[in-house]
């Protein structure tokens, strides 16, 4: 359609069609009202007649119930406009790839692509239009359950990998019926949450959430989303929802983002809870006027805002610019013509969970594992006879995590599975010693677990949390196994130490006991469908690990919140090469470093880190700065290296990081081979928040080093002249 005939179709719609378009129900309202006319929806505050307007849908069950819906609200609709379907698919529709915490590990953007395109072709299929995704929210405590959904604690990161999830999803062409839109969120800082607890309340410096917070947000806005959420948090007293300076200011004058704004689940409503008003007319005033075109699930727009236009309180105009901006996002998908999005039940059946789609899935399962430890026992021979496998993961199915979408536990193949059909020769015994709940207390089952590791000549400990135990509203104050997970392991490896622990968590764990006596730990994170043949061929050595950690894991809990891009103190203890001081920041017993740090993964190689030359060590504003860093092979087999590069600013007005990630490249090396990666290094890459909140680079001196966070391989040293 035009954009002319866009303005006539607004020009003729009457001011309930108009405010029809900016809500958004659960799509069960519409299933449920056949059965029931009066009991949801007057519990939601609208007549049944405001039903045939609405704009747009979320929740519902594949393209059956889709085209169901979509067909029955056109034949009522007076214009005949289409609804919008959207839905969380988070890290895979029917076929589930890892979470994303997991698939950041793979520092792998292109991989991030395949499994979004992936995602998108199933999901257009099974008639999603809009997905919730990327989730970019920044992240410095695990224990907040929704790290799972996010890259990690590095803002760079999180931005290349949201932004590579915005280009894949949306493709060239919303159009296209294998493009979904996407929604980036939650704008701002909604990882903040003090404490890690969800929803609670948010704290932060102008100049922190301009360093670390905002950057990937932006990073998804560049790379073209078109819509964005904002937070259910407060941040700094004010709610995100209806925080002007967030919504008004930074969003859409500063950033000019031009796209559609959607609330979070029911976020205007919850504006009473949140103590900012008692009534909902006051929310849907507060919503409105900060630039929230779509209410999702609460009702104050359909309630009360024809009252508040008629009022004064806004004009028709800007409801006008939000209805159109919502019109041209259906344009953009190309509903007018097509309102299924080439969504068919036919196509659903046949592009989801394809053999093909099952490789991509089982390739980023294999990518996002990250080898934590390993003295040695890794990868086991396959020619082996006897394997025990013991923990509640070792015949587990619900390995998909938290925000699976249409993906089923029956669809996974665990561990065992993985094994069997690895190693058909080999005898495999399973004992799950344990449960996996923070209050198991059962330890009946560890002696068996002993006996069948003592008659192993492997052991495989598949342990973990539940994946209920990460996601929303999942926050969790203890980060060890929960249950008596540690203690089955322990005396399973005193019983024999041919033995590694693979591990299914939605975030960072405090391993502190566990890495005492495990040999090898593999964290698989939650893998997906195809978790256990990844498991399997991992652990064999049939895909070598390459995964790198995102997110510290802390020695103990009271470290968080813990990150590698800390500022540096003035009395600093932990990091080599600062001076000790007597009264030095520090941790009492288990110090200020994690145990498993930002970058760090293991291979089934080595590799050595030959040299880095700078091209030259001074530089103007004007200037660039190439950096070739040569890595080699030193050990036995193929692997992937992540060639990390870390920048250092060593005094600036504003305490600088004591380390940043600037860049970094994916290699695969053959053993032997060596391979010299160059990055460029510019004026804008040296750039921080001051106090002032302006965004500079300072003249001066700068470190760089390639390796992983605190453990410098190289370092030079640079001048911003
Ligand atoms: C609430 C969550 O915070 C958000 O991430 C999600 O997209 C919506 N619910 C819709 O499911």
């Amino acid at each position: 359609m035009e954009k002319t005939a866009l303005k006539t179709l607004l020009a003729e719609m009457t001011i309930d069609e108009k405010i029809g378009q900016l809500m958004q129900v659960n799509t069960n309202i519409f299933v449920a009202t056949k059965a029931e006319i009066t009991g949801p929806l007057s519990k939601m505050g609208i007549e049944e007649e405001r039903l045939k307007y609405i704009g747009s849908t979320l929740n519902f069950h594949g393209a059956a119930e889709m085209i169901q819906v979509q067909k029955e609200h056109l034949e009522k609709d007076p214009h005949k406009i289409p609804m919008l379907f959207m839905m969380d698919v988070i890290h895979g529709f029917r076929t589930i790839y890892p979470i994303p915490l997991g698939l950041g590990c793979s520092f792998d953007p292109e991989l991030v692509k395949e499994c979004s395109r992936m995602a998108a072709k199933e999901a257009a299929a099974g008639g999603v239009q809009v997905t919730f995704t990327p989730m970019v929210d920044y992240v410095r405590d695990a224990r907040w359950g929704r790290v799972m959904e996010t890259c990690g604690e590095d803002p760079y990161l999180n931005g290349v990998m949201g932004a590579a999830q915005v280009k894949a999803f949306q493709g060239d062409d919303l159009a296209d019926k294998e493009s979904l839109a996407t929604c980036v969120k939650h704008f701002a800082a909604y990882g903040g949450a003090e404490a890690g607890k969800d929803y609670n309340t948010v704290e932060l410096s102008e100049r922190l959430l301009r360093e670390c917070y905002l950057p990937a947000y932006k990073a998804c806005i560049d790379a073209g989303t078109t819509m964005l959420m904002p937070s259910f948090n407060s941040l700094n007293g004010v709610p995100s929802t209806i925080n002007p300076w967030l919504m008004q200011q930074v969003l859409r004058k500063e950033w000019g983002f031009s796209g559609v704004v959607i609330t979070d689940y029911n976020a205007v409503g919850e504006l009473i809870k949140h103590g900012i008003t008692d009534n909902l007319k006051d929310a849907a005033r507060m919503a409105f006027e900060n630039g929230n075109d779509i209410e999702m699930v609460s009702t104050s727009y359909a309630q009360h805002l024809k009252e508040l236009i008629q009022e004064g309180a806004f004009n028709e105009a800007q409801l006008d610019e939000s209805v159109l901006r919502i019109l041209e996002l259906k344009n953009a998908l190309g509903l007018f013509e097509d309102p299924y999005h080439g969504a068919s039940v036919e196509k659903e059946q046949q592009v989801c969970l394809t053999p093909e789609h099952r490789a991509i899935a089982r390739k980023a399962a294999e990518q996002s594992a990250v080898l934590l430890k390993n003295e040695g026992v890794l990868p086991f021979d396959e020619k082996v006879k006897k394997i025990t496998l013991i923990g509640p993961f070792a015949d587990e199915k619900a390995i998909k995590g938290f925000w699976a979408c249409c993906g089923k536990d029956q669809d996974c193949v665990t561990v065992k599975e993985g094994i069997a059909a690895l190693l058909p020769h080999a005898e495999i015994r399973v004992e799950k010693g344990c449960g996996n709940l923070w209050d198991d207390t059962d330890t009946s089952g560890i002696p068996a677990a002993v006996e069948a590791a003592k008659d192993a000549e492997i052991v495989v400990l598949c342990l973990g949390e539940p994946q209920n135990y990460s996601g929303e509203g999942n926050s969790r104050a203890d980060l060890t196994l929960p249950g008596v997970q540690t203690e089955l392991a322990k005396a399973v490896l005193a019983a024999n130490q041919n033995a590694a622990v693979l591990l299914f968590n939605g975030r960072p764990l405090v391993l502190s006991e566990l890495e005492k006596s495990a040999p090898a730990i593999l964290d698989l994170w939650f893998p997906g469908t195809e978790g256990g043949n990844a498991a399997a061929n991992l652990l064999f050595g049939k895909a070598n690990p390459c995964g790198k950690v995102t997110m510290s894991f802390p020695k103990a809990v009271g470290q968080c919140p813990i990150y590698y891009n800390h500022p540096m103190t003035g009395r600093p203890k932990g990091n080599a090469e600062e001076v000790h001081h007597a009264y030095a920041s520090n941790y009492i017993g288990c110090g200020n470093l994690p145990l498993y740090p930002f970058g760090h993964g293991l291979s089934y190689t080595t590799f050595a880190y030959e040299s880095m030359t700078l091209d030259k060590t001074e530089m103007t504003a004007e200037d660039t700065i190439t950096v070739s860093i040569t890595v080699a092979n030193t050990g036995s087999c193929t692997g992937k290296e992540t060639v990390q590069l870390y920048l250092r600013d060593l005094y600036a007005s504003a305490v600088p990081p004591i380390q940043k990630l600037i860049a970094f490249e994916k290699i695969e090396l053959a053993p032997g081979e060596k391979k010299t990666v160059t990055f460029k290094v510019c004026e804008p890459m040296l750039r921080f928040w001051n106090g002032a909140c302006e965004f500079i680079s300072e003249p001066g001196d700068f470190n760089l080093f390639v390796g992983y966070a605190d453990h410098p391989a190289i370092t030079e040293r640079f001048t911003l002249k």
